[in-house]
């Protein structure tokens, strides 16, 4: 597991006063998504390629907590394939994506249906995009061209983190303790949310997502999209026209993936 560094995790947020005005949950979620990039930024090959920032979380950038990695970065980026695939924006944008890579590795080497395989890999891809509220807009990314019960999954992943499930051995994680302290309490949609999806039948699909999650900060993992290239084939419904060509109604937001420099 990946320690934090607490201080430099809060120096990353600024002042005492703008860290007190944040939400507990977005105090987390910043939290996570520190991991993250971390995780990402370690590793030089990657890095030259994708230019993944080094100095993401810098003040003196004056660039909002929520944005998305892609627009925080102002290096080159290689350009797109005429037809993108799902592939092409794992390899291209979204790399190293790390903490998803690792988060299917493990529902794959687990037996786990390719459905939670698929939902894992997905899971967290659009903080490429945006990063508050990362389940629901990545719900809506990835609704299309996924199955329904995928899409519910990566929409209520967000909200079950906060929430302990003994009965899957789900456990409330151990690092919003320790930076957070104990009296922790999510955002009251973050609840409602929690509520909706405890009562769904189709609940264990977002409680898989957290499940995977929690064990997908190893630094060491080797990991590629490689070997979820027959998986993506079976059950992400790749369009003839390419990603963002496709008039879906995520389509504009693959797009602005593919093209974060328009300035329109
Ligand atoms: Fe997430
Ligand atoms: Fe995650």
């Amino acid at each position: 597991m990946m320690k934090v560094d607490r201080r430099a995790f809060l120096g990353t947020l600024g002042s005492a006063t703008a860290i007190g005005a944040m939400s507990h949950e977005a105090l987390a979620d910043a939290a996570e998504h520190y991991m993250i990039e971390q995780l990402d930024a370690d590793g030089a090959d990657d890095r030259e390629k994708m230019g993944a920032q080094l100095e993401f979380y810098d003040p003196e950038r004056k660039v909002r907590r929520g944005v998305g990695r892609i627009f925080a970065d102002n290096k080159n980026l290689a350009p797109m394939p005429a037809k993108p695939t799902l592939v092409d924006f794992y390899e291209l944008r979204f790399a190293p994506a790390r903490h998803v890579l690792q988060s299917a590795k493990r529902a794959l080497t687990t037996g786990q249906p390719e459905r939670t395989v698929l939902a894992c890999l997905l899971h967290d891809v659009v903080l490429n995009l945006v990063k508050p509220d990362h389940g629901w807009w990545g719900a809506q990314l990835m609704e299309p061209y996924v199955d329904e019960r995928v899409s519910w999954g990566l929409r209520y992943h967000q909200a079950l983190r906060f929430f302990p499930d003994p009965e899957v051995g789900y456990e409330y994680p151990d690092f919003y303790n320790r930076i957070f302290g104990e009296d922790y309490e999510p955002d009251a949609h973050v609840q409602r949310a929690y509520k909706q999806a405890r009562d769904h039948k189709w609940y264990m699909e977002a409680r898989l997502i957290t499940m995977n999650d929690e064990y997908s900060f190893d630094r060491e993992a080797k990991v590629s999209v490689e070997p979820f290239i027959d998986i993506i084939g079976r059950n992400f419904k790749q369009p003839a026209e390419g990603l963002g060509n496709d008039d879906s109604p995520s389509s504009h937001m693959w797009r602005t993936i593919a093209n974060p420099n328009r300035p329109l």
